[in-house]
């Protein structure tokens, strides 16, 4: 990015360079919290001691980027995203790098993605930019919040919500992006050892046309009554299959769902029901690397469950940034229940996350350049 961030003692923050400099204003908290040691981290619990906003008015466009400490919000009952979910998001990492250095793992392509996410629910265009520099200015200010434990991160939650008070369903008026940080470890309580997911011709999650390849709120809010179910059953997670047929496999909610069948690294390919996942691409291009042949292409519950039985199905795993690379030892649909290597995390399932993660915390080269190193805080002296 090429940016320096620069702090003022009258608490402002710039970036140098390109784009022009953005002014960010900072107000430190005068009451940091008791960090949570490394190996005590879980999933999305706790909070580093700011956040980053800025809203939107129509007429102004987005105004007054800001740090703050970390706060809740103050909303009128009739704010339009409690009614219609006019919310997106998305989620990516900071890793502290073997080498002391913090790292964002791929943030344009995340940027990039949240915008589309805002199109698809009319909410209006973040500058992408903006949206980088959010996330050096929060993880610069927050920075030694960022866990230095292989298996942990600074999970990053760049969100929008549209905040007229308005009981008409039409696009808000006004909005606000946010964008707080979790240090997090891993997502499963299984840790990074095999999950259990059941496909569903029950439930649906999207169809095409609709919001699923948008990482809206509302497509979480409508898993979850599926995932419940699933739960009861002893399974972690719902498979999703397409809303027409329900046959074609589309995601698992949480993550994007990969397979192996005989040598054939196999996922669903992207037909507008399914989120484009960041892990989903580096890994397809990890496979691909290596000599693998890796299909984006439609494949059926049935054709999983036929593969399983005659012993072709090798391994199955899920990638996404709070997943990362997780195993996938039992699969179930209807009556049946497979096993799937033995229930055990299958070698390549560990190649891959074992090459990801290398990259991620700058323990192995970075040939496409997927991470970028924090831009370095300076502190300028003002008179
Ligand atoms: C992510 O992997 O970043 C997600 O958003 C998945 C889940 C935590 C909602």
């Amino acid at each position: 990015m090429g940016l320096a961030l620069i702090e003022d003692r009258d608490g402002s923050v710039w970036f140098d360079g390109e784009p022009a400099p953005t002014a960010i204003t900072v107000a430190r908290t005068s009451e940091p919290k008791v960090r949570t040691a490394d190996d005590q981290l879980q999933f999305g619990t706790v909070f580093t001691d700011h956040m980053f906003r800025v809203d939107y008015t129509e007429g102004r466009g987005w105004h007054d980027p800001r740090i703050v400490p970390y706060q809740g919000f103050d909303f009128d009952p009739a704010t339009a995203v409690l009614h219609y979910a006019q919310a997106v998001f998305d989620g990516l990492k900071a890793y502290r790098g073997k080498d002391g250095a913090i790292r964002l793992f791929r943030p344009r392509r995340h940027a990039e993605r949240l915008v589309n996410s805002c199109r698809k629910l009319c909410i209006p265009d973040l500058d992408v930019d903006l949206i980088l520099q959010s996330f050096h200015a929060l993880v610069g200010v927050d920075q030694d919040w960022v866990p230095g434990k292989r298996g942990t991160a600074l999970y990053l939650r760049p969100t929008v919500v549209a905040t007229e008070p308005f009981l008409g369903v039409r696009p808000s008026n006004t909005y606000t992006y946010f964008l707080i940080a979790s240090p997090v470890g891993s997502y499963y309580a299984e840790g990074i050892n095999p999950v259990k997911i059941l496909a569903t011709d029950k439930y649906v999650r999207a169809v095409k046309g609709g919001t699923g390849d948008a990482k809206t709120a509302g497509n979480y809010a409508a898993s979850i009554y599926a995932a419940v179910e699933a739960k009861h059953m002893g399974y972690t997670q719902v498979l999703w299959l397409d809303g027409v047929e329900h046959r074609y496999l589309d995601e698992v909610g949480t993550m994007n769902i990969m397979l192996q069948i005989d040598a054939e690294v196999i996922t669903p390919p992207l037909p507008g029901t399914i989120l484009p996942g960041v892990t989903r691409d580096s890994i397809l291009t990890l496979c691909r690397d290596w000599g693998l042949k890796a299909s984006e292409r439609p494949i059926t519950i049935q054709e999983v469950m036929e593969a399983a039985r005659n012993g072709r199905l090798k391994e199955m795993w899920g990638t996404g940034t709070a997943a990362v690379v997780s195993p996938v030892g039992e699969l179930g649909f209807k009556d049946e229940r497979v096993t799937i290597n033995g229930g055990k995390t299958g070698a390549l399932t560990q190649k891959l996350y074992d090459a990801i993660v290398a990259i991620q915390y700058a323990e192995a080269a970075d040939p496409h350049d997927w991470t970028t190193t924090l831009a370095p805080f300076q502190v300028r002296q003002t008179a």
